[in-house]
């Protein structure tokens, strides 16, 4: 394979998708492999952390060869080997992070591990041929909700993060105690769109004035309230609307939270990622802001949204080419700071 371009085989294993990937200079993908646990996971209403490794290390390798198939290349044709090591489960990161590891003892070649948000956000890199930093980035997903002043490839700010739960996991949850089914996200971006947003007033929270962090683990249990006191009262409850309600209460804090980042920090884009990224409601909203705002909107197509191995190894080259290498003693951290 002789074209002057950097191969990169990258790795992903933080959460329930195992994942590999063959990408070229960072954009362009030539394989993309996700082997998703959603249904295993889906039985016990959320990711069994145990149950997560597991599959991971019966899945890795097959990943990997099916990566290197489709990219149609072998190890030889590999530059550098990128790869998750944090944040995530660590016994899901360990396992990636071994067969990364062991393929780069094995064929000497350079390990570059990769934050898990960084490459959410690469994953714009990806879909977008021409976008460039500076911009603001909304991560959101089922782990994490940050704003992140990204100035550069490698030079990203966290601005804010949840103190609580990710704006992910009170979907998830929400979805739960409406008897959605899991994971929550996607079913109630469905069906709130046949309900009134206005039907329940959740609270909005913004915490201390400026702040652009976030708490949802409330509005979990404001859900909970109104469903027992309508029920109490002989009430039937509106899934739809109520679904739709609580959307617009998490939303209308995002929205207003990351277009205020943008303004105040003079950005001219703001860059979404991560699996809520995918939301059709937030898409929305942050297309009529952005518009208001004269702010250019970026964000990936779904399955760029979620966790791919794609994105690792658009972040894994960003650093490589400015000179990143690990080594084999990278260790996983479960709770690693941008
Ligand atoms: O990025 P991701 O695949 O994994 C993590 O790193 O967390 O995100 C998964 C999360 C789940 O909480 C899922 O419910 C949520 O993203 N999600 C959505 C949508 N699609 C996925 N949330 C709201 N609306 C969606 N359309
Ligand atoms: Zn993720």
């Amino acid at each position: 394979m002789k074209h002057g371009k950097t191969v990169t085989l990258a790795i992903e294993s933080s959460c329930d998708e195992t994942a590999a990937a063959v990408v070229l200079d960072g954009r362009e993908v030539l394989s993309n492999i996700i082997s998703s646990q959603i249904e295993i996971h889906k039985l016990y209403g959320g990711v069994v952390p145990e149950i997560a490794s597991r599959h991971h290390l019966d899945n890795v390798n097959t990943v990997v060869d099916q990566a290197f198939h489709e990219a149609d290349i072998t190890m030889d044709d590999v530059d550098m080997i990128g790869v998750t090591y944090g944040p995530g489960l660590v016994g899901a990161l360990l396992i990636g992070l071994a067969t990364a590891k062991a393929y780069a003892l094995a064929a000497e070649k350079p390990l570059v591990g990769v934050h898990h948000i960084h490459g959410h956000i690469c994953a714009n890199y990806i879909e977008h041929k021409t976008l460039e930093p500076p911009f603001m980035a909304l991560v959101i997903s089922g782990g994490h909700t940050n704003i992140v002043e990204v100035n550069d490839y490698n030079d990203c700010r966290v601005l804010g993060g949840t103190r609580d739960d990710a704006a992910g996991e009170a979907y998830d949850k929400v979805a739960r105690v409406l008897g959605l089914g899991y994971p929550g996200g996607p079913l109630i971006d469905k069906i709130a769109k046949e309900g009134n947003p206005h039907a329940v007033e959740f609270k909005r929270v913004f915490l201390e004035k400026g702040s652009l962090d976030f708490s949802f683990s409330g509005i979990k249990t404001g859900v909970l309230n109104y469903i027992n006191s309508e029920k109490q009262a002989g009430c039937k409850i509106r899934v739809a609307d109520v679904a739709a309600s609580f959307q617009a209460a998490v939303l209308d804090v995002i929205v207003a939270k990351t277009v205020g980042a943008a303004v105040s920090m003079k950005k001219d884009k703001i860059v979404l990622a991560g699996g809520v990224a995918a939301n059709s409601r937030l898409r929305e909203m942050l297309r009529e802001e952005c518009k208001k705002k004269g702010l250019a909107l970026y964000y990936p197509s779904p399955i760029l949204c979620t966790d791919n191995a794609a994105m690792i190894g658009c972040a894994a080259y960003y650093k490589y080419i400015a000179g990143g290498r690990d080594d084999l003693g990278l260790d996983a951290v479960p709770s690693l700071k941008l």
